[in-house]
């Protein structure tokens, strides 16, 4: 009975999910992301690329931000009105557009970080991240080329999709950006993580995204349900950080994930302290994946 229960519930939870999309509060939402989606194709439609323009759309699409998950972000982003907003990982900036979208309201400024390499099908994504978001005024979008926290390695995309590169070539675009550290004298009052889905690399997102966090603040995570990396990462943090609120938002049941692709999000929402105000022999020390 219990396991029956445990099995129909999640399914139950989606279904309730699912027509909420359909309630007239939430439906504009998805009609203004879904414009914002043909945006981004019809950028992508103007590239050159030696892919033809159906790969390169598939591509755009897979690796960006999805309908389901963009509401889920808006709520939270209308709930605490963030003023700073740091965007760590931007791709081609569907997601720098629907954080500058969601937020005009309150006229938020976005700090958006990427090192700009290869990402699929893309060599340059940063084109079309500032293509995407040319409309809004330029005081309130800032884009950075670094690594945040960490650098990654795109040798991958490089090795996987053309125009190929050597390994010296792959060496000499990583060492030329900088990488983000705890020395970066800013403060936000929401980061949106949305980088590497490994997991050390959350782990090393989410301690560095803490220490900028102004109080109160708080932290998204995409693709929270379906990456393992991301998965394991969310709960080693659950566990570690029990002073702060930690909610994940998204399809519960996984046949419902496999059919609808959408992912979930995380929120992490920080109790009264500040982070920097605890002693460094305080700061959590996460294990070696
Ligand atoms: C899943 S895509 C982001 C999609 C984007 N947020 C959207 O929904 O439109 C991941 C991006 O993270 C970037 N990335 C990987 N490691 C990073 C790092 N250490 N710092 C910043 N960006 C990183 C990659 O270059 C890639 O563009």
């Amino acid at each position: 009975m219990r396991r029956a229960a445990r099995a129909i519930l999640p399914l139950a939870q989606d279904l309730i999910d699912g027509c909420a999309r359909y309630l007239p509060a939430i439906r504009p939402r998805t009609r203004q992301f879904r414009s914002a989606q043909r945006e981004l194709l019809a950028q992508v439609d103007a590239l050159e690329s030696p892919y033809p323009r159906a790969v390169r759309r598939e591509h755009a699409l897979d690796g960006s931000l999805k309908p389901a998950e963009a509401r889920r972000i808006a709520r939270v982003l209308i709930r605490h009105k963030p003023e700073r907003i740091l965007e760590v990982g931007s791709f081609l900036g569907l997601s720098t557009r629907w954080l500058l979208h969601v937020s005009s309201g309150w006229d938020a400024h976005i700090t958006a970080v990427d090192p700009n390499l290869r990402h699929r099908v893309f060599d340059d994504p940063r084109e079309t991240v500032e293509r995407l978001n040319a409309r809004y005024p330029p005081e309130r979008l800032e884009i950075v080329t670094a690594f945040f926290a960490h650098a990654h390695d795109p040798t991958h995309d490089y090795d996987r999709y053309e125009p190929r590169r050597t390994r010296a070539e792959v060496a000499g675009l990583v060492a030329s950006r900088p990488t983000i550290d705890a020395s970066w004298n800013r403060q936000f009052d929401l980061v949106f993580i949305d980088a590497s889905h490994r997991y050390d690399a959350v782990l090393r997102d989410f301690s560095l995204a803490r220490s900028l966090l102004a109080p109160h603040g708080t932290i998204v995570f995409h693709d929270v349900l379906s990456w393992p990396g991301v998965a394991r990462a969310l709960r080693e943090i659950q566990r570690l950080h029990t002073e702060a609120t930690i909610t994940v938002r998204g399809p519960r049941s996984a046949l419902v994930r496999r059919l609808t692709r959408p992912d979930g999000i995380a929120v992490y929402h920080q109790g009264p302290t500040a982070p920097t105000d605890a002693p460094a022999s305080q700061a959590p020390s996460y294990p070696r994946p």
